[in-house]
């Protein structure tokens, strides 16, 4: 979970890497270094905890380490505090070998324990050190050059990893390693690059090769040449990323965040875009044709954090159109049951990032008992795009807020095409309700900007109630989805407990946590259940609660209940979470900033969890 870059050319290094870290902060954010190999071969490290800034001034943005070949960290500790010491990167006593490692070497104890008896000192309490003085180790002791040190070193490492390793002997290349950890290569004339991610290199080149499994790179200046672990030269060809460079900038806007929640209208009007056509969903690309899907029997749908709450409202939507049994679990627990699956079955896998590392155990695990496996990924290239069987890739563009908010609307896009599509080759949707309901597929980018000029109103709201303490959030079916959601931004950025509960459960224990001024917010877009969600709002508020609504235009009558209410427009019940969870956001957003807190990169958390 933490992030790594590496450049290798003709220009300054040290500033390049700090830009590129700065790209990749969202992935950890508690400790930064960076090493520069100068032209008279000696390696300055420079380490810093806190904020990359800490590391940047200390530098002077870069401009003070001189040399043209480097790498670099930005941390999110997972063995060791966050402190300089345990700060990346690591290198040999003699600064001969010098790495940085994003991922977990499940076994370091035993190969630390290994390295002590060879003598070896251990300064610091990471996985990483380990893992470069084994590969020092291997250096020295067969003498047959990076290639082999390295090799080697893999095939005693057991875990994740993507790493960049620099050689004193060898002053003019990098190597880079990968097994299971996100790592990307980019190439322009004279110099080349690689990143945890494609946003430090998208300014350099949007041409670029993604790094197998068990393979190792070797950087030169403008030149790149992939090895399998036997040190066997392999093929890999470049891939085209389309997003654009500005995508990954603020923009003027205060935080990522805010940039992200209004650039929702795009990326659902993009994702639709991919698969609309003439009228009708067309999932030729992702592979699901009328044949296939009349195999499938039941489908289990598999994520983490806000994917999953994309999964629990596309229960509702596949169940409800296809009238195929639909499960939705969390990718930690899936990995850990015996599930039971066959080549009847899909397992949807639900990932912004594509690494999550639950998320692809589940993946490898449905993959293992003959389930058809599809992805919902936004990351083009990433692990679980590449093995799914079949990927809908989302197109909300690079999100950078560690909050997600245009990749979770643009994921229930997907879900909703492929709960329309499913339901349309079962015969279980008729043309009519098919055609309105394309139509008010296409009109969700525009109903999405409406809701977003009500900002203000929820600004005002939120800052009334910035010393909010806990904030439960109700609503049933689809509302009970919203509800999930919005409780889990309302947690990670804004640090208010929260909790979400299915309406009619909170008779049945949570009503006693409320008391006079707790705040509710009910969530009731579903005609069907509109009242009985009333009612539990009424429960509350005479229980004391401060309530707020969110609800469709013309259901007027819930200001006879709720406090504060916001209306959204009027589409396709199916289709409500992406309109509700608007203001949810926003809420989340202004009461964050309300208290001062750091929006984009909240305590504790990071972007991409390619830990367990
Ligand atoms: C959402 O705001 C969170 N940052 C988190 O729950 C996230 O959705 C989860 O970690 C899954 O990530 P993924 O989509 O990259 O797999």
């Amino acid at each position: 979970m933490c992030g790594i870059v590496g450049y290798n050319g003709e220009k300054k290094a040290a500033p390049i890497l700090l830009e590129g870290l700065s790209k990749l902060e969202y992935r950890g954010y508690d400790s930064a270094g960076i090493a520069v190999r100068n032209k008279t071969g000696e390696t300055e490290i420079v380490k810093a905890k806190g904020r990359l800034k800490v590391l940047s001034e200390k530098t002077d943005g870069g401009n003070a380490v001189e040399g043209t070949v480097g790498i670099g960290h930005t941390r999110w500790a997972t063995h060791g505090e966050p402190s300089e010491i345990n700060a990346h990167p690591h290198c040999s006593d003699d600064k001969n070998v010098i790495g940085v490692h994003n991922g977990i070497i499940e076994n370091y104890q035993e190969l630390k324990d290994k390295l002590a008896r060879h003598g070896y000192t251990f300064y610091s309490e990471t996985d990483t050190e380990v893992a470069i003085k084994l590969i020092d180790y291997y250096y020295k002791t067969y003498n047959q050059g990076p290639l082999y040190a390295i090799t080697h070193a893999m095939t005693r490492f057991r875990g994740s990893y993507a790493m960049a390793v620099m050689f004193k002997d060898y002053p003019d290349q990098i190597y880079a390693a990968r097994n299971d950890a996100p790592m990307v290569i980019g190439l322009d004339e004279g110099e080349s690059f690689l990143a945890s991610d494609v946003t430090p290199i998208l300014k350099y080149t949007k041409s670029v090769y993604y790094i197998g499994n068990q393979q190792v790179a070797v950087l030169g200046k403008g030149s790149v040449k992939f090895y399998d672990l036997d040190q066997m030269e392999i093929d890999i060809e470049p891939s085209t990323v389309t997003w654009d460079a500005n995508a990954a900038e603020r923009g003027g806007y205060e935080h990522f965040m805010i940039k992200e929640i209004h650039e929702q209208p795009k990326a659902v009007r993009d994702t639709i875009n991919s698969v609309v056509k003439d009228g009708k969903i067309d999932l030729s690309e992702v592979g699901i044709d009328e044949e296939t899907a009349k195999k499938i029997h039941s489908i289990q749908i598999v994520a983490c954090g806000s994917a999953y709450h994309v999964g629990v409202v596309g229960q509702y939507v596949i169940e409800g159109l296809a009238r195929i049994p639909v499960r939705v679990e969390l990718a930690s627990e899936f990995r850990y049951r015996d599930p039971l699956l066959d080549e009847n079955d899909l397992v949807i896998i639900v990932s912004q990032s594509g690494e999550t590392a639950d998320s692809l155990a589940a993946l490898r695990l449905a993959k293992k008992k003959g389930a058809r496996t599809l992805g919902i990924v936004n990351v083009v290239g990433s692990s679980i795009a590449r093995e799914v069987d079949h990927v809908f890739y989302t197109l909300a563009g690079p999100e950078i807020a560690v909050a997600t908010t245009k990749a979770y609307s643009a994921q229930l896009i997907a879900m909703y095409a492929l709960g329309m599509q499913l339901a349309k080759y079962k015969g279980t949707l008729d043309d009519e309700r098919y055609a309105s309901m394309i139509e008010e597929l296409q009109n969700l980018p525009d109903q999405m900007s409406r809701v977003l000029e009500d900002k203000e109103r929820i600004q005002w709201f939120a800052a009334k109630y910035a010393n909010a303490q806990d904030m439960y959030f109700i609503g049933r079916g689809i509302d009970y989805g919203i509800s999930l959601e919005g409780s889990l931004k309302m947690k990670e950025i804004s640090y208010v407990h929260s909790e979400a509960y299915a309406a009619g459960e909170i008779k049945h224990g949570p009503i006693s946590l409320i008391e006079n001024g707790t705040l509710v917010v009910g969530v009731a877009t579903q005609k069907r259940l509109f009242e009985k969600t009333r009612s539990n709002m009424v429960e509350v508020k005479s229980r004391g609660a401060y309530l707020m609504g969110i609800t469709n235009y013309g259901n007027y009558s819930i200001e006879d209940t709720a406090d504060f209410v916001v209306y959204i427009p009027k589409t396709d019940e199916y289709f409500t979470t992406s309109l509700a969870i608007i203001p949810l956001q926003l809420l989340s957003y202004y009461l964050s900033c309300a208290k001062g807190l750091n929006v984009d990169k909240p305590r504790n958390l990071a972007k991409s969890v390619t830990v367990e």
